[in-house]
């Protein structure tokens, strides 16, 4: 597992603002959210970048349509992204727009350098063109859906265009080298078999395109030429950060996340481009990203992926409805754990919705929530009890050696002793399921310290138990094992509810929303047993999670 104080850069894809967002996009950056939130949690330098891809031709299109020029439709489309991911709060350090002058003059310094090279050449092609992805489909896959787009159904149109082209086929064997060298570099694994297959035939790719009208950046040295709209959107990855305080992030190795309707310009086109800038002089520093992970689709009830052509998707207002009823966590959490994260697609339920949202959230962490503060409310004047353990700061996971408890004789020593060895064994298998991005895993590592802290309240009882005076220590201790597990699951929850769990901290007198802010997390130091101090004040609140009803 990586040290802590990693340095770590995530993105997602720049979306394309022809029109406003929607569940898919939402989806993409929310799981590159959680992630990043993971990574501060750890204390790693973090970067996470999200933002628009605005010079396609379906953009332009769009603009006339509306009689206003693409960079005015473009603005008021960026403006719907941006504002949609702050209201469900994301945590991007930037947001990407292609047309900003920053991203332009370091596009124009890449192609110009790529000109130079030798990699890029020009020359005429013609193939079968997919407007609605704004690329072209090779032969084979075209006859496969007999000339209609494999995303959308529209008919492909056949195009003929002089071009720059990038040397791709020059670069198969070092992908091919770079493949092997990093087994994890496509994930997930089934997908990067195809990914595969296809580099082994790859062919040089057009980076230039003619007669977009102006819309957006000039080949250098060629103006009649534009650059490619995926050229000039790949390269965002990179602009954003090639900048001296930045660039440690592009070096740490990126993390992409995407769909896998456009693996194939992330997994080939991309690194070969990096490939051959790292060539170029000056660029000796662009290394390859450290990995892509190409998720799956949202699909509506009837198994169509959700997108903006066919028009049945989860708009801004119809997101807005979820977090008005069952507030943005719960839309995080359901999201980032039952989403299309692996390879096969997820139907949008609203039934499943409630019935997840009441199962782990509800009836888990926010009634146990509830149920130990008001306990510690009656039984032990609203301060974390004393526990009657020897040491118990010296408590730690690998083994119940040092439990020491000085109340051996108990009933409850050894159920205690039982539950707490399970629930210190967690937080390992949380980052190690995060490693891996197993998100579902993740939450199931950190719920299943509440399953464990319900476990021990059916077991002692505390609430029977207090009614004989002679118990109320056992009852501390009870209680102040289940606040401070509590307090261990609020931090491994802290990247899919992070409202909740601060507003928990809130209650429990810890300030890890400031220390994170500041950049100071510490997810091993918080994960550990026995920080919460004795006497401490605990507020009881309001439900977490209320109850859905239906
Ligand atoms: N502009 C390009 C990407 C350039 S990245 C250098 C583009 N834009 S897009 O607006 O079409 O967004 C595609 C991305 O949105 C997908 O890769 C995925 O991240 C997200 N999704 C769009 N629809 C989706 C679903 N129905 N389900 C899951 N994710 C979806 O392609």
């Amino acid at each position: 597992m990586p040290d802590q104080n990693d340095t770590f850069y995530v993105t997602t894809p720049i979306y394309y603002v022809n029109d406003k967002p929607h569940l898919g996009h939402v989806y993409t950056t929310m799981v590159a959210d959680v992630v990043a939130r993971y990574h501060r949690l750890r204390g790693d330098d973090t970067f996470f970048l999200t933002g628009v891809d605005e010079h396609a031709a379906k953009v332009s299109d769009k603009a006339a349509e509306h009689d206003l020029s693409p960079q005015q439709w473009a603005d008021r489309n960026a403006q719907a992204f941006r504002d949609v991911f702050e209201k469900l709060e994301m945590t991007h350090d930037d947001f990407v727009r292609t047309s900003s002058e920053q991203h332009k003059a370091k596009v124009t310094e890449y192609i110009a350098a790529l000109l130079k090279s030798g990699d890029v050449y020009e020359g005429e092609y013609e193939g079968w063109y997919d407007a609605g992805q704004e690329e072209y489909v090779p032969e084979n896959k075209a006859k496969e859906t007999d000339y209609n787009s494999p995303v959308n159904g529209k008919p492909l149109v056949r195009k003929k265009e002089k071009n720059y082209f990038f040397k791709l086929s020059a670069y198969v064997p070092a992908l091919l080298a770079h493949f092997e060298a990093h087994p994890t570099f496509v994930q997930p694994e089934a997908r990067k078999n195809e990914i595969v297959n296809r580099i082994k035939e790859a062919q040089d790719v057009p980076i230039s395109r003619t007669g977009t009208s102006g819309w957006g950046i000039p080949v250098p040295g060629d103006e009649a030429q534009t650059i490619y709209v995926w050229i000039d959107a790949l390269f965002n990855y990179l602009t954003y950060v090639d900048t001296p305080d930045r660039r440690k992030y592009w070096q740490a190795g990126a993390v992409h996340f995407i769909a896998k309707d456009i693996l194939w310009f992330h997994a080939a086109i991309w690194p070969g481009l990096l490939m051959a800038l790292n060539k170029c002089d000056g660029y000796d520093w662009v290394n390859l990203p450290k990995q892509v992970y190409s998720h799956s689709y949202w699909v509506s009830d009837t198994g169509e992926k959700m997108s903006k052509s066919l028009g049945n998707f989860l708009d801004p207002a119809a997101i807005d409805n979820y977090v008005n009823e069952f507030g943005l966590d719960a839309l995080r959490y359901f999201l980032a754990t039952h989403g299309p994260l692996g390879t096969t697609d997820s139907a949008f339920s609203p039934d499943l919705f409630a019935k997840v949202y009441n199962a782990d959230l509800a009836n888990t962490f926010g009634n146990s929530c509830s149920r130990v503060t008001n306990m510690i409310g009656k039984y032990c004047e609203g301060k974390a009890p004393t526990p009657m353990l020897q040491d118990a700061t010296s408590f730690n996971s690998d083994s119940s050696e040092h439990l020491g408890f000085s109340f051996v004789n108990s009933d409850y020593a050894g159920i205690i002793h039982h539950r707490l060895k399970n629930i210190t064994s967690l937080p390992n298998r949380y980052s190690e399921a995060f490693e891996h991005l197993y998100l579902f895993k993740c939450s199931v590592a950190a719920r299943q310290v509440v399953v464990e802290i319900d476990s021990l309240i059916e077991e002692t009882k505390p609430f029977t138990l207090a009614k004989d005076e002679s118990k109320l220590p056992e009852v501390g201790t009870i209680l102040y094992n289940c606040i401070e597990a509590l307090r261990i699951a609020s931090v491994l929850l802290w990247p899919f509810i992070p409202d909740a769990c601060e507003a928990f901290w809130g209650r429990i007198g810890c300030d890890y929303a400031a220390q994170l802010k500041s950049g100071a997390g510490r997810l091993d130091e918080w994960t550990r047993w026995g920080q919460l101090k004795p006497g401490t004040p605990i507020e009881k609140g309001e439900p977490l999670f209320p109850r859905y009803q239906g």
